[in-house]
């Protein structure tokens, strides 16, 4: 995390460090007091994550490569909270893809005081010095019934190159938001919101829910929704690339990431494109045994000779 970033949460926000997964599994109608404590704490981890998938992604030469040719890009982030994740991705974006000028993006939470903390965040001149252009809609509005979710996603009606959630789906899941299949019916949404060269991150927290552990349903929904949806590949993890909609595992999918702050610990999570877009980043890449969790378990249907990391864009 930058310097400036860091000190700006912690000195001039007042975040401060307090981990308690239980206090944080509803995160809605947090007052400020605890959105402080989410900033300290699981902000950092949310920006550490959503920066190592995207800086892996535009180390893929052939994704550069389409992406070369844009100097703006768009960004929704579906249930922002305070913006970890979005901050993430805009330092990768300004690191690796020194050429994007300008940034739109879409900020989506029903969290009123978590979205003027990211708008504070977001609108440091720090972070608007790296771009020409940074404009940013916010929507504090939250989704209250089922009814919501589809209602909502059905009046966004601009495509963009990142679609972004990260950790938001437990919550809606939890709190029967979206009732069953809360992975597949979030991509069933969301995905058609994508450019042609668009990406969508989607990653959670690996808990159990419903008696469920979230870390397999995700690998689940991901290929419920490539069953139903030929347009679309799956990028990460690799052999669902590969394999994707005539698979039947149940495969328990979880990384982790190591930032320079505090602790952390390992989420699920899983990236799709457009058709022709997934072929061009993973067509070049190693095939083998490819490790999809923490515990080393590799995908038990596309085996190789060699093992890789099934969640790693670089070619190697
Ligand atoms: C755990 S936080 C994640 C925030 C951010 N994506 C991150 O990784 O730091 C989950 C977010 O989802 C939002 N959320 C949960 N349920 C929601 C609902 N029903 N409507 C709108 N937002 C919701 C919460 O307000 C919260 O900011």
């Amino acid at each position: 995390m930058p310097e400036w970033l860091r000190s700006f949460i912690y000195d001039e926000m007042g975040g401060s460090y307090e981990p308690d997964r239980n206090a944080f599994q509803n995160n809605l109608s947090s007052d400020e007091e605890k959105n402080r404590k989410y900033l300290g704490t699981y902000f950092p981890r949310s920006f550490t994550e959503s920066y190592c998938i995207f800086a892996n992604l535009f180390d893929n030469t052939a994704y550069v490569e389409a992406m070369k040719i844009k100097d703006s890009v768009s960004i929704l982030s579906f249930g922002c909270g305070t913006g970890g994740d979005l901050m993430g991705l805009l330092e990768a974006i300004s690191e690796k893809m020194p050429w994007v000028e300008n940034i739109d993006i879409t900020a989506y939470d029903g969290n009123f005081n978590a979205v003027v903390m990211l708008k504070s965040i977001v609108e440091q001149p720090n972070n608007k010095q790296r771009f020409k252009r940074l404009k940013v809609d916010y929507a504090p509005v939250p989704m209250t019934k089922p009814d919501d979710f589809p209602l909502f996603c059905g009046v966004i009606k601009k495509s963009y190159d990142f679609v972004v959630s990260l950790k938001m789906v437990n919550e809606l899941y939890r709190n029967n938001i979206i009732a069953n299949k809360p992975y597949a019916a979030f991509l069933g949404e969301l995905a058609s919101k994508l450019t042609e060269t668009g990406v969508m991150l989607l990653l959670d927290v690996p808990l159990k829910e419903k008696g469920n552990w979230l870390a397999t349903l995700m690998s689940r929904g991901l290929r419920e929704f490539l069953k139903s949806n030929d347009g679309y590949d799956a990028i990460v993890p690799l052999p669902c690339y590969v394999l994707g909609r005539k698979c039947n595992e149940r495969c328990y999918l979880s990384w982790t990431f190591y930032g320079d702050i505090f602790a952390s610990e390992p989420v699920t999570y899983c990236m799709l494109a457009r058709k022709e877009l997934a072929h061009s980043v993973c067509k070049g890449l190693s095939k083998g045994d490819y490790v999809i969790n923490d515990s080393n378990e590799c995908c038990k249907k596309v085996r190789g000779t060699k093992t890789i990391d099934a969640f790693n864009l670089r070619k190697n």
